[in-house]
């Protein structure tokens, strides 16, 4: 599995932190970024991350703001991207299991580093059911097309 890795200035903490779990866990990844002082602006770093998701570049996206939300919102722009705004480590495995979600959001001013780490660990693991659910999310594909 090949994760890319982005956050603005609202979330580089916990970028950092998912960073350790994903080499904790021997999984590769490349980090966009932000490399940043000031403030950036979230869909700078969500669309182009999101893009390379979609184009089978990387399997998955974990990305980072503030809330989560201005994240979410610009990555589920992009077609083919099933983006999942999550804060609890059950949604994180359901999200995974029913909705094949390919990135994940956090929000560093939501949740801790801990559980942001017990998130990405959990969404990393879990896999998508397929059966009844894939013909869900294939009615999402259909609509994109
Ligand atoms: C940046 O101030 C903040 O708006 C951003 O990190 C995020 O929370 C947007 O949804």
């Amino acid at each position: 599995m090949k994760v890319i890795l982005a956050s603005d200035h609202g979330g580089v903490n916990i970028r950092k932190e998912v960073a350790e779990v994903l080499e904790e866990m021997n999984i590769s990844y490349e980090d966009i970024g932000c490399d940043c002082e000031g403030s950036v602006d979230y869909p700078d770093y969500a669309i182009p991350a999101a893009e390379r998701v979609a184009s089978g570049e990387f399997d998955r996206g974990i990305l980072i703001c503030g809330t989560g939300i201005g994240m979410s919102i610009s990555a589920n722009k992009v077609k083919g991207i099933r983006c999942a705004l999550v804060h609890d480590v059950f949604t994180a495995k359901v999200t995974r299991e029913h909705n094949d979600s390919n990135v994940l959001t956090m929000g560093e001013r939501v949740i801790g580093p801990g559980l942001a780490r017990e998130i990405a660990k959990t969404w990393l693991e879990a896999e998508f059911e397929g059966g009844r659910h894939a013909n869900r999310v294939g009615k999402i594909t259909e609509y994109e097309a």
